[in-house]
Protein backbone atom coordinates (compact mmCIF):
# COMPACT_ATOMS: atom_id res chain seq x y z
CA UNK A 1 0.00 0.00 0.00
CA UNK A 2 2.56 2.45 -1.37
CA UNK A 3 -0.33 5.29 -1.95
CA UNK A 4 -1.04 5.76 1.76
CA UNK A 5 0.95 7.28 5.09
CA UNK A 6 -0.08 6.64 8.33
CA UNK A 7 -0.78 9.70 10.77
CA UNK A 8 -0.01 7.83 13.74
CA UNK A 9 0.84 9.16 16.99
CA UNK A 10 0.09 8.65 21.14
CA UNK A 11 -2.35 11.49 20.94
CA UNK A 12 -3.63 10.78 17.41
CA UNK A 13 -4.18 7.05 18.40
CA UNK A 14 -6.26 8.24 22.15
CA UNK A 15 -8.63 10.68 19.56
CA UNK A 16 -9.18 7.61 16.85
CA UNK A 17 -9.99 5.24 20.12
CA UNK A 18 -12.64 8.26 21.48
CA UNK A 19 -14.34 8.25 17.64
CA UNK A 20 -14.14 4.21 18.08
CA UNK A 21 -16.20 3.90 21.12
CA UNK A 22 -20.14 4.10 20.61
CA UNK A 23 -20.52 5.59 24.23
CA UNK A 24 -18.89 8.85 22.72
CA UNK A 25 -21.33 11.52 22.54
CA UNK A 26 -21.93 13.75 19.29
CA UNK A 27 -19.94 16.30 21.05
CA UNK A 28 -17.21 14.15 21.93
CA UNK A 29 -16.95 12.77 18.79
CA UNK A 30 -16.78 16.38 16.79
CA UNK A 31 -14.17 17.36 19.26
CA UNK A 32 -12.21 14.16 18.54
CA UNK A 33 -12.47 14.53 14.95
CA UNK A 34 -11.45 18.07 15.09
CA UNK A 35 -8.15 16.88 16.85
CA UNK A 36 -7.57 14.55 14.40
CA UNK A 37 -8.19 15.94 11.77
CA UNK A 38 -5.87 19.11 12.32
CA UNK A 39 -2.64 16.28 13.18
CA UNK A 40 -3.50 15.31 9.61
CA UNK A 41 -3.38 18.57 8.19
CA UNK A 42 -0.06 19.32 9.93
CA UNK A 43 1.45 15.89 8.46
CA UNK A 44 0.23 17.43 4.61
CA UNK A 45 1.15 20.33 4.75
CA UNK A 46 5.17 18.74 5.65
CA UNK A 47 4.47 17.87 2.01
CA UNK A 48 4.12 21.33 0.80
CA UNK A 49 6.74 23.28 -1.33
CA UNK A 50 7.39 26.60 -0.48
CA UNK A 51 9.03 30.38 -2.09
CA UNK A 52 11.20 32.27 -1.06
CA UNK A 53 10.86 35.76 -0.61
CA UNK A 54 12.03 38.71 1.54
CA UNK A 55 10.52 39.81 4.53
CA UNK A 56 11.13 43.28 6.87
CA UNK A 57 11.23 42.72 10.10
CA UNK A 58 10.68 45.25 12.60
CA UNK A 59 14.56 45.59 12.68
CA UNK A 60 15.95 44.07 9.40
CA UNK A 61 15.19 42.23 6.11
CA UNK A 62 15.37 38.76 6.00
CA UNK A 63 13.99 35.58 4.03
CA UNK A 64 10.61 34.50 4.36
CA UNK A 65 8.63 31.62 2.88
CA UNK A 66 5.28 31.52 1.53
CA UNK A 67 3.42 28.44 -0.09
CA UNK A 68 4.36 27.76 -3.99
CA UNK A 69 0.83 26.82 -4.36
CA UNK A 70 -2.87 27.18 -3.47
CA UNK A 71 -4.44 25.47 -1.30
CA UNK A 72 -8.42 23.82 -2.42
CA UNK A 73 -10.63 21.96 0.38
CA UNK A 74 -12.86 19.82 -0.88
CA UNK A 75 -15.30 18.12 1.61
CA UNK A 76 -17.48 15.08 0.91
CA UNK A 77 -21.05 15.92 2.26
CA UNK A 78 -22.35 15.43 4.62
CA UNK A 79 -19.03 14.09 7.00
CA UNK A 80 -16.39 15.65 5.16
CA UNK A 81 -17.53 18.94 6.38
CA UNK A 82 -16.52 17.91 10.16
CA UNK A 83 -12.47 18.15 9.07
CA UNK A 84 -13.01 22.06 7.21
CA UNK A 85 -12.49 23.82 10.53
CA UNK A 86 -8.86 21.92 11.14
CA UNK A 87 -7.46 22.28 7.97
CA UNK A 88 -8.78 26.07 7.77
CA UNK A 89 -6.75 26.73 10.78
CA UNK A 90 -3.73 25.45 8.61
CA UNK A 91 -4.31 27.21 5.50
CA UNK A 92 -6.79 29.83 6.50
CA UNK A 93 -6.51 31.26 3.05
CA UNK A 94 -7.69 28.20 1.12
CA UNK A 95 -10.39 28.03 -0.93
CA UNK A 96 -13.24 25.22 -0.43
CA UNK A 97 -15.25 23.27 -3.25
CA UNK A 98 -18.04 20.62 -2.06
CA UNK A 99 -18.66 17.48 -3.52
CA UNK A 100 -22.07 15.88 -2.45
CA UNK A 101 -22.27 11.92 -2.68
CA UNK A 102 -24.88 9.61 -0.78
CA UNK A 103 -23.84 5.76 -0.99
CA UNK A 104 -26.69 3.63 -1.94
CA UNK A 105 -27.12 1.73 1.30
CA UNK A 106 -27.77 -1.52 -0.82
CA UNK A 107 -25.32 -1.11 -4.18
CA UNK A 108 -22.94 0.40 -2.30
CA UNK A 109 -22.54 2.63 -4.89
CA UNK A 110 -21.84 6.50 -4.79
CA UNK A 111 -24.86 8.65 -6.03
CA UNK A 112 -23.86 12.46 -7.08
CA UNK A 113 -26.20 15.13 -5.63
CA UNK A 114 -24.41 18.18 -5.40
CA UNK A 115 -20.76 19.10 -7.30
CA UNK A 116 -19.46 22.84 -6.78
CA UNK A 117 -15.37 23.36 -6.72
CA UNK A 118 -13.43 26.58 -7.13
CA UNK A 119 -11.86 27.38 -10.62
CA UNK A 120 -8.19 27.45 -11.92
CA UNK A 121 -8.10 23.83 -9.80
CA UNK A 122 -4.74 22.86 -12.18
CA UNK A 123 -2.14 25.41 -10.76
CA UNK A 124 -3.33 24.45 -6.92
CA UNK A 125 -3.07 21.45 -4.65
CA UNK A 126 -6.39 20.18 -3.86
CA UNK A 127 -7.23 18.14 -0.42
CA UNK A 128 -10.59 15.54 -0.60
CA UNK A 129 -11.73 15.34 3.03
CA UNK A 130 -13.38 12.33 3.94
CA UNK A 131 -13.61 10.60 7.12
CA UNK A 132 -14.56 7.18 5.79
CA UNK A 133 -12.23 5.42 3.02
CA UNK A 134 -14.54 2.27 2.84
CA UNK A 135 -15.42 0.87 -0.63
CA UNK A 136 -13.40 3.71 -2.40
CA UNK A 137 -16.56 4.63 -4.25
CA UNK A 138 -16.93 7.79 -3.05
CA UNK A 139 -13.48 9.08 -3.33
CA UNK A 140 -12.53 7.38 -6.80
CA UNK A 141 -15.64 8.79 -7.88
CA UNK A 142 -14.64 12.22 -6.75
CA UNK A 143 -11.42 12.23 -7.90
CA UNK A 144 -12.77 11.25 -11.40
CA UNK A 145 -14.97 14.39 -11.14
CA UNK A 146 -12.10 16.56 -10.11
CA UNK A 147 -9.76 15.16 -13.33
CA UNK A 148 -12.59 15.60 -15.27
CA UNK A 149 -12.43 19.80 -14.22
CA UNK A 150 -8.64 19.63 -15.00
CA UNK A 151 -7.33 19.32 -11.13
CA UNK A 152 -3.62 19.51 -10.65
CA UNK A 153 -1.97 17.64 -7.77
CA UNK A 154 -4.67 16.01 -5.31
CA UNK A 155 -4.49 14.03 -1.77
CA UNK A 156 -7.16 12.16 0.26
CA UNK A 157 -7.12 13.06 3.69
CA UNK A 158 -9.36 10.56 5.99
CA UNK A 159 -9.46 9.21 9.12
CA UNK A 160 -10.43 5.39 8.99
CA UNK A 161 -9.65 3.31 5.84
CA UNK A 162 -10.04 0.19 5.25
CA UNK A 163 -8.00 -2.26 2.73
CA UNK A 164 -10.39 -2.53 -0.23
CA UNK A 165 -10.69 1.14 -0.17
CA UNK A 166 -6.95 1.71 -0.59
CA UNK A 167 -6.46 -1.07 -3.08
CA UNK A 168 -9.47 0.73 -5.27
CA UNK A 169 -7.77 4.10 -5.15
CA UNK A 170 -4.14 2.92 -5.52
CA UNK A 171 -5.95 1.09 -8.97
CA UNK A 172 -7.72 4.25 -10.58
CA UNK A 173 -5.31 6.82 -8.95
CA UNK A 174 -2.28 5.46 -8.25
CA UNK A 175 -0.80 9.41 -8.49
CA UNK A 176 -2.80 10.35 -5.12
CA UNK A 177 -1.55 10.20 -1.82
CA UNK A 178 -3.83 9.13 1.03
CA UNK A 179 -3.11 10.12 4.69
CA UNK A 180 -5.12 8.44 7.13
CA UNK A 181 -4.66 7.89 10.92
CA UNK A 182 -5.71 4.25 10.68
CA UNK A 183 -6.13 1.79 8.46
CA UNK A 184 -8.46 -1.26 9.63
CA UNK A 185 -8.89 -4.26 9.59
CA UNK A 186 -11.86 -5.16 6.47
CA UNK A 187 -15.48 -4.09 5.20
CA UNK A 188 -18.46 -5.59 6.89
CA UNK A 189 -20.37 -7.53 4.07
CA UNK A 190 -22.62 -4.45 4.34
CA UNK A 191 -20.08 -2.19 3.64
CA UNK A 192 -19.01 -0.69 6.59
CA UNK A 193 -15.47 -0.37 8.10
CA UNK A 194 -14.25 -3.06 10.89
CA UNK A 195 -13.68 -2.28 13.88
CA UNK A 196 -14.17 1.38 12.55
CA UNK A 197 -16.35 3.55 13.96
CA UNK A 198 -20.09 3.36 12.75
CA UNK A 199 -21.32 5.87 10.44
CA UNK A 200 -19.38 9.13 10.37
CA UNK A 201 -22.14 11.50 9.05
CA UNK A 202 -24.41 10.23 11.46
CA UNK A 203 -22.35 10.49 14.61
CA UNK A 204 -20.75 14.02 13.74
CA UNK A 205 -24.71 15.22 13.34
CA UNK A 206 -26.39 13.28 15.83
CA UNK A 207 -28.42 11.84 13.45
CA UNK A 208 -28.47 7.85 14.63
C1 LIG B 1 -19.75 7.83 3.96
C2 LIG B 1 -18.40 8.50 4.08
C3 LIG B 1 -17.87 8.42 2.67
C4 LIG B 1 -18.46 7.12 2.17
C5 LIG B 1 -17.35 6.10 2.18
O1 LIG B 1 -20.70 8.69 3.43
O2 LIG B 1 -18.45 9.80 4.58
O3 LIG B 1 -18.26 9.52 1.86
O4 LIG B 1 -19.49 6.74 3.09
O5 LIG B 1 -17.79 4.92 1.64
P1 LIG B 1 -17.18 4.32 0.30
O6 LIG B 1 -15.70 4.39 0.41
O7 LIG B 1 -17.69 2.90 0.31
O8 LIG B 1 -17.72 5.10 -0.86
P2 LIG B 1 -22.26 8.34 3.38
O9 LIG B 1 -22.64 7.80 2.03
O10 LIG B 1 -22.63 7.50 4.55
O11 LIG B 1 -22.94 9.77 3.45
P3 LIG B 1 -23.00 10.82 4.67
O12 LIG B 1 -21.62 11.38 4.87
O13 LIG B 1 -23.97 11.83 4.16
O14 LIG B 1 -23.51 10.07 5.90
N1 LIG C 1 -19.17 5.18 5.77
C1 LIG C 1 -19.17 5.35 7.12
O1 LIG C 1 -19.58 6.41 7.63
N2 LIG C 1 -18.72 4.33 7.89
C2 LIG C 1 -18.27 3.18 7.38
O2 LIG C 1 -17.86 2.29 8.13
C3 LIG C 1 -18.28 3.03 5.98
C4 LIG C 1 -18.72 4.06 5.19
Amino acid sequence: MKNLLLVENPLVKRDVTILRDKNTDAAGFRAALDRVSFSIAIEIGKTFELLEYTVETPLEKTIGFRLSKQIVLIPVLRAGLSMVHSFLKMVPDARVGHIGLQRDEITLQPINYYYKTPKNLEKSITILLDPMLATGGSAVSSFNSLKKKGVGKCILACLIAAPEGVIKMSKEHPDIDIFSASLDRELSPVGYILPGLGDAGDRTFGTL
